[in-house]
């Protein structure tokens, strides 16, 4: 955005001298309302009336004229009242028009109808704006409404118009690693469809809970299209084959390393998820957030311990999201770079294994911590559990990064991370932070 541009929405009287005058007259005729109001109030003093009680009929008299003079006020209130309700009107309007000049001035909203006139179809319904159907309201302070999409859909308008192409009603195509990509590369929220996702054909209701916690839905649950493993047997092999996967032991849940997670400490950078809980006063842990939870483990023992967590993940190589709900948890669905859908203050607990890392750019990475700080509320705790980064980047990068957050610190331990080598020079940081509670 240009400093003209900007000049022009400060300053729109220059450019748009039609309105302008409009506003000058709106204004003019509000002050002059507030000006009857000012004298009438300023005279009222001046009315009272001088009560003697010399005679009877003197008093009557008098009273004849205050009766009078009340009833006149009475109507100069009710005059009053109703220039209000006109002012009232006024400025709303007034309001109204500051913002259409503001957006014929150039301003994001004028961009985005621009764009949203030269679509067609489903994209521009998604695109552009809705008028109210009842006019103004102030809980909304506008008198239209935008579906909702990332800023970033913009520079996809190719793949945006391919997602949003399909028969109203009818069965959405089946496209989740496309969408999915879609939504990495900025364009998260996506806009909401109008069609039907493909169902698995043979759903089989899943297991009762508890018993879901721990077992492996039917194949026949979910529609294997987006994914090369086409079972779950193949997703469970997967972790003992050769190749790099997202989170790829993590849907072995009956022999693999998923059975023992988080219930042994080692006084290093594995904390035991009964002694996170023992650092606040019993059942004061109550809700929170898995941020990246793989296959929702960190939620399922901690269901076990009346504990509710929502599982934010993504699909990659794996149907992620499927298999959290089929265990009975919660999965949600959004980026490492979207903001929180919760409200300030709010959480007991988040947690986060392996995701939040050196791979997220620095920028991105402390606004999600910031954004941790936000949802969790006073007294709630941030479990950073295995965050990695290159041993250089420890100290000038990182440490200064979550001291800037403003966490208080109960655990903190760094250590090498050798799996690819000491040589690599790679370490894990385990920490437990504090929002305080002032
Ligand atoms: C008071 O006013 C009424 C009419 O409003 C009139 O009929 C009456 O005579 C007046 N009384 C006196 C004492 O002036
Ligand atoms: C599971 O899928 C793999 C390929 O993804 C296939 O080779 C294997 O036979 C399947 N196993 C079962 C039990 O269906
Ligand atoms: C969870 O809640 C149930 C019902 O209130 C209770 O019986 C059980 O002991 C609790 N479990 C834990 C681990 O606190
Ligand atoms: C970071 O600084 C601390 C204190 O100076 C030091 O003990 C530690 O080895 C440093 N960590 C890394 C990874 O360089």
């Amino acid at each position: 955005m240009g400093s003209e541009d900007d000049r022009a929405r400060l300053k729109p009287c220059h450019s748009q001298s039609a309105i302008c005058s409009k506003l000058k007259i709106l204004l003019l005729l509000l002050v002059t309302n507030l000006l009857s109001i000012f004298l009438f109030v300023g005279n009222f003093d001046w009315m009272g009336p001088a009560v003697h009680l010399r005679d009877s009929g003197i008093l009557l008299r008098e009273l004849n004229a205050t009766q009078r003079q009340l009833s006149d006020s009475q109507s100069q209130v009710s005059l009053l009242s109703r220039r209000l309700g006109t002012a009232n009107s006024l400025l709303e309007t007034l309001l109204m028009e500051i913002g259409k000049v503001q957006r014929e001035a150039g301003s994001p909203e004028g961009e985005l109808e621009k764009w949203a006139s030269q679509l067609t179809g489903e994209l521009k319904l998604v695109v552009g704006s809705h008028k109210l159907p009842f006019g103004y309201t102030p809980n909304i302070g506008s008198d239209e409404l935008y579906p909702v999409l990332g800023s970033a859909c913009r520079l996809y308008e190719e793949e945006l118009a391919e997602y949003m192409s399909y028969d109203v009603g009818g069965e959405c195509p089946s496209d989740e690693v496309f969408s999915q990509r879609l939504m990495l590369k900025g364009c998260e929220p996506l806009p909401r469809r109008r069609c039907h996702p493909k169902s698995p054909a043979g759903y089989v209701e899943p297991a009762p809970v508890p018993e879901s916690l721990w077992a492996i839905p039917a194949d026949t649950s979910i529609t294997w299209d987006a994914y090369t493993c086409k079972n779950y047997s193949c997703l469970v092999n997967r972790g003992k084959a050769q190749g790099s996967y997202d989170c790829k032991d993590c849907f072995d849940l009956q022999a693999g390393r998923e059975k023992h997670r988080w219930l042994q400490g080692n006084g290093e950078l594995d904390y035991a998820i009964d002694e996170v809980l023992a650092m606040k006063p019993a059942g004061t842990i109550r809700v929170g957030l898995d941020i990246g939870g793989g296959s929702g483990t960190f939620a399922a023992r901690m269901w076990e311990r009346n504990v509710t967590v929502v599982t934010s993940s993504m699909n990659f190589d794996g149907p992620f999201n499927n298999f959290i709900a089929s265990r009975g948890l919660v999965a949600i669905y959004f980026s490492v770079a979207h903001r929180l859908p919760f409200y300030d203050n709010t959480l007991d607990l988040v947690h986060s294994m392996h995701v939040l890392s050196n791979w997220i750019p620095d920028a991105i990475l402390e606004f999600a911590l910031f954004d941790i700080y936000r949802v969790l509320r006073p007294g709630g705790l941030f479990w950073l559990d295995h965050f990695f980064c290159l041993g250089e980047q420890f100290n000038v990068t990182y440490v200064p990064m979550f001291e800037r957050i403003g966490f208080w610190k109960r655990r903190w331990n760094a250590g090498r991370k050798l799996d690819r080598g000491i040589e690599m020079n790679e370490w894990y940081l385990s920490a437990l932070l504090e929002k305080p509670m002032t």
